[in-house]
């Protein structure tokens, strides 16, 4: 099947399994559970989910073992964008086109669906009537870590403090593998952690992967900024080096920022070498990640 109909597939997989968690929410507080919905059905690309199912497929792992941890963190990652919009944080008033979480409820509310949707993300790996009790820790303990402060939360500090101060491209780095790298690794563990008996090398060796188009999605999305700003407007510089935010191609020019992005992403297909025919769509995402125009 060729990756956009596997991506919609597995979209709708998971969105399934989304409604069941989130619908098991409704008995005690509506409204509660009505910005819990909001915020987890809004347009995201599911990206993560992605990765959990892929993984699952390099591996030939079931994708009904899979339900549960690509629902964990596709909780995880919307409850970090709904907390991560408040007046506190970036201060949004529109997530992809449509009201923010607090704006459409309240600060208070918004608040809440985060703690509620992390809480969520946990309680739906205990679920897993397909895994053994072991394989449930050690997936809590990735998902904990890579969303606490070794993880996500770590990374978006890193960001709030780094605002307004010129960042080094390891600095850069660094921030990014946190904010967004490690749930993006996390996605990639938990699919391979459905295994009964993970290989450490095939774990190594899916983290190698991860590592570097969570790098290469990165870089891509500030390429984008400036190409479509370059586009749009006519102008030379993008949104985020015009407000003097470190981007990789402020750091390291357009075509070295390109360059980068190709080494990353024949980094994650070499890292997938001793994979046969069933990590073809891991290889095609990594393409993509870099090939898109949006
Ligand atoms: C965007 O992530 C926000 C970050 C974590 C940088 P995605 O691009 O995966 O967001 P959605 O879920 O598809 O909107
Ligand atoms: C969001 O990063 C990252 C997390 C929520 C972990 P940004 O603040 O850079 O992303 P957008 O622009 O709000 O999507
Ligand atoms: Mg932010
Ligand atoms: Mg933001
Ligand atoms: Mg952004």
């Amino acid at each position: 099947m060729p990756l956009k109909q596997l991506t919609e597939h597995y979209q709708q997989r998971v969105d399934q399994a989304l409604e069941q968690l989130i619908g098991n929410t409704s008995n005690v507080a509506e409204e509660l559970h009505q910005a819990m919905h909001y915020s987890t059905f809004n347009g995201g690309k599911r990206i993560r989910p992605l990765l959990v199912y892929l993984t699952g497929m390099a591996l030939n792992i079931p994708p009904e073992h899979q339900d549960a941890p690509a629902c964990a963190v596709e909780l995880i990652h919307c409850y970090s964008l709904v907390h991560d919009d408040m007046p506190a944080m970036d201060d949004d008033d529109l997530r992809r086109g449509k009201p923010t979480c607090h704006k459409q409820f309240s600060e208070a509310t918004a608040l809440l669906t985060g703690d509620a949707l992390q809480t969520l993300a946990f309680e739906a790996l205990t679920q897993n009537s397909y895994l053994e009790a072991s394989q449930i820790v050690s997936m809590l303990k990735v998902l904990a870590q890579s969303s606490g402060a070794a993880g996500m939360a770590g990374g978006q500090a890193i960001d709030l403090s780094s605002t307004g101060k010129s960042l080094s491209l390891e600095q850069l780095k660094r921030m990014h593998e946190h904010k967004t790298g490690a749930l993006i690794r996390a996605s990639v563990q938990l699919g391979a952690l459905c295994s009964q008996a993970p290989d450490s090398s095939d774990l190594n060796a899916l983290d190698t992967y991860a590592k570097n188009i969570g790098l290469s999605f990165q870089i891509k999305d500030d390429i984008l900024d400036i190409e479509s700003d370059t586009l749009t407007l006519g102008k030379q510089q993008g949104a985020d080096i015009s407000l003097n935010k470190a981007t990789y191609p402020a750091l390291l020019g357009l075509d070295g920022a390109k360059k980068m992005a190709l080494e990353c992403h024949q980094n994650a297909l070499n890292s997938l070498n001793h994979f046969d025919h069933n990590a073809d769509p891991l290889r095609e995402l990594s393409e993509y990640i870099i090939t898109r125009n949006h």
